[in-house]
């Protein structure tokens, strides 16, 4: 559990008198309300703009969109988007000069989703004081992993602090230039047996993403893949469960598992503001930059 939280005043005034956008061409529920909750307790005025509803829809671009936010005062743009590189692209072009930060990009990256991720794994799995890292920690993510920029953005994350990682799914949904050090399997029963991860990442499956059929039907994928009370059974007792939200219950994970004692998927969440502060303080408090 983050200290953040359990602060009687939670609010500081670090970032007063900057104002945060949150651009969201993309539907969210956890990111952007984590982001908009840590400008608001560093005291950052903000501004949530979803693309709905909005002159998108005339056919404005993201480029005239940023520039119009920023004129009004934007210090940083925290940017969901269907586009991969999307960020990238914001945080490059020389058309903002506020701070850019992804919220998510296509299938591309998910970056503060990981720092979250890698902190609720290290709360949960090592004792060590603030500095050790994940070294000898076992994790495997499991599922969509080809339309997954969690798992891209845990992938890299993961390997800089020493954890082993593993991916798991249909073959129809693990991109085979993917070497992770944990290896790759195709069967969840033969992941949790031979690997022994201590954490299990269960991915999202990113129906809108979709354009084909990636696996026979929703019941065979939750037979073969999906997480549930026998499988949980078979984890060792001090293995962890996450998943990134929005879950689809019944399908990658039942509902036995997501709310087991093993389960720290609100943990995640929680977990989200800490990190989300953390990002705004680095980017708005000192030199500006971007992060993608
Ligand atoms: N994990 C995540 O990105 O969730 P949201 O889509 O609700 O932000």
């Amino acid at each position: 559990m983050s200290d953040v939280n359990e602060r009687e005043i939670k609010k500081l005034p670090t970032l007063r008198g900057k104002t945060v956008v949150n651009l969201f061409f993309e539907d969210s529920t956890r990111t952007r309300i984590s982001f908009e909750l840590a400008a608001k307790r560093l005291s950052a005025d903000v501004i949530n703009f979803a693309a709905k509803g909005s002159s998108v829809s005339k056919g404005e671009s993201l480029k005239d969109t940023a520039q119009t936010l920023e004129a009004m005062g934007a210090d940083a743009i925290v940017l969901r988007h269907s586009s991969s590189g999307s960020a990238h692209r914001l945080a490059h072009s020389g058309w903002v000069r506020s701070a850019v930060i992804n919220a998510g990009d296509g299938s591309h990256e998910h970056p503060t989703q990981a720092l979250l991720d890698a902190m609720t794994i290290r709360e949960a799995l090592v004792d060590e004081p603030i500095g050790a890292d994940l070294s000898g920690k076992k994790v495997l993510i499991v599922g969509d992993i080809s339309h997954s920029r969690v798992a891209r953005s845990n992938l890299i994350l993961l390997k800089e602090l020493g954890a082993t990682v593993a991916i798991c799914g249909p073959a129809t949904l693990v991109p085979v230039s993917l070497s992770p050090t944990g290896g790759i399997f195709y069967s969840l029963d033969e992941a949790i047996e031979e690997f022994g991860p201590d954490a299990v990442l269960m991915l999202r499956i990113q129906s809108e993403r979709m354009e084909a059929s990636f696996f026979p039907t929703e019941r065979e994928y939750a037979r073969i893949w999906g997480m549930n009370a026998q499988r949980l059974a078979r984890l060792q007792d001090s293995s962890i469960l996450l998943h990134p939200g929005p879950m689809n219950r019944g399908l990658e994970i039942d509902a036995a598992s997501a709310d087991s004692t093993k389960s720290r998927i609100l943990e995640q969440v929680e977990n989200g503001v800490a990190i989300r502060m953390a990002v705004l303080f680095q980017l708005l408090s000192g030199e500006k930059g971007g992060a993608e």
